[in-house]
């Protein structure tokens, strides 16, 4: 009996620690929603020749000014977030970074109170090493004056990229100091990790331990304006989904990397491909592109309520591959009202539209349309399919490299 009650001891003591060791911040409780610089200005820094695309102030300003203005942030975006190139060349005479002087004039903290006052928040950006991926000064030793400074400038958010660490060891240990800092400012900071893509070329990432320290990590190379980048992150997210689905949730969430729709790369089929599939995977949607010079497709997509409502479901569970049949990949996601959010992606890139059969036995392990279900069409475009029984079909007809996103309700 004594033994019993030691093990209960140990085991009620484990619990406690590891509950004391979670990333409990209280943010991302369904995946961050913003736009972010990256992808489409990357690091242009000439704000003379460039002073409408370089990474300056005026930029995030008028970004801000378009999301408040033209529905970005009543759809949900809320970050307006700066990525690498942001910096002076060297940190001030307090050893804190400091933003370029050029470009950002009036200073990171007047940026975040004018955003703050559009009713939207501040993400900048930094780097576990002594050097960003772009070579501006890194985080590397300065873990809690960087999180106090972004602190009190009034950042909600960082991105913490993994350039330049010295060693695996070094990465993880800055990756959980980082996190660590930012919690004891007090103040509340999404904290966007890259840990697990930095670290799996050499060694499996632990996602337990990377949950406890990070609101959500990519795993995989940058995204592209190009379908093939498109594609190879869908591939590698199925090839991949045993280990990383099930670490999914409220909290912290695998980052798929940047919406780029409303560029030049995709055609309409392959952003609607990326707008359902980022739903499907619960993915943070961090689009990047310009706001200022968009077409109504595009916003009509990114602003979507249904398919925003699918990757924003409170559930909160990442979607998976269930099958992949010749051109034809068929995924679902779980959703919270005994609901199931299902894309059927024809990957096929020569021909015209094919049709893709399947058993709504298929679906939620049989449960989804048991004993009948309403199936309603999401994308490309909103339509009711009526009601269906558990033994019927659905044949749904797909573009080349396009996705049908459903949503099945079980009645
Ligand atoms: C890395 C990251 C990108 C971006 C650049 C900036 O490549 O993965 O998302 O932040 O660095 O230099």
């Amino acid at each position: 009996m004594a033994a019993v009650r030691g093990v209960l001891r140990c085991a009620l003591a484990a619990a406690v620690l590891a509950a004391a060791l979670a990333l409990d911040n209280g943010l991302a409780r369904t995946p961050p929603m913003g736009w972010l610089h990256w992808e489409r200005f990357l690091c242009a820094t000439d704000c003379a020749t460039d002073p409408h695309r370089c990474v300056s102030e005026r930029l995030f300003v008028e970004m801000a000014d378009v999301m408040a203005a033209e529905g970005w942030r009543d759809a949900g975006y809320e970050f307006v977030c700066i990525d690498d190139c942001w910096m002076a060349p060297t940190r001030d005479e307090h050893d804190r970074l400091q933003a370029d002087p050029k470009r950002f004039p009036s200073g990171i903290r007047k940026l975040a109170d004018y955003v703050h006052s559009k009713g939207l928040k501040l993400g900048i950006y930094s780097d576990v090493g002594n050097k960003t991926c772009a070579g501006f000064p890194g985080s590397y030793n300065h873990y809690d004056l960087d999180a106090q400074t972004f602190a009190s400038w009034g950042v909600d958010l960082l991105k913490f990229d993994g350039c330049n660490s010295g060693s695996l060891e070094l990465l993880a240990e800055g990756y959980r100091r980082m996190s660590v800092a930012l919690n004891k400012t007090g103040r509340s900071i999404v904290y966007s990790c890259e840990w697990p893509f930095y670290l799996r070329p050499m060694q499996q990432p632990n996602y337990t331990e990377i949950k406890q320290y990070c609101n959500h990590w990519r795993n995989f190379f940058d995204v592209y304006d190009s379908w093939s980048s498109i594609k190879s992150i869908l591939d590698w997210t199925a090839l991949h989904q045993g280990s990383i689905v099930k670490i999914a949730g409220p909290g912290g969430w695998n980052d798929p990397d940047m919406l780029v729709i409303g560029n030049f790369g995709l055609s309409w089929d392959q952003a609607v491909t990326q707008m359902a599939m980022w739903a499907i995977m619960a993915a943070p949607l961090f689009m990047s592109n310009d706001l200022r010079h968009i077409s109504p497709e595009a916003k009509w997509l990114l602003q979507n309520k249904e398919v925003i409502a699918i990757n924003q479901d409170p559930l909160g569970k990442q979607g998976y591959q269930i099958t992949k049949d010749k051109n034809f990949e068929l995924w679902e996601r779980p959703l919270s009202g005994q609901a199931y959010a299902v894309a059927v992606l024809n990957h096929q890139e020569i021909g015209g539209p094919q049709n893709f059969t399947f058993s709504l036995t298929f679906l939620g392990n049989g449960l989804a349309c048991n004993p009948a279900c309403s199936v309603q069409q999401i994308l490309p475009a909103s339509r009711d399919w009526g009601v269906y029984s558990w033994v019927s079909s659905l044949s749904v007809e797909v573009n080349p490299t396009g996705t049908v996103l459903l949503k099945v309700v079980a009645l």
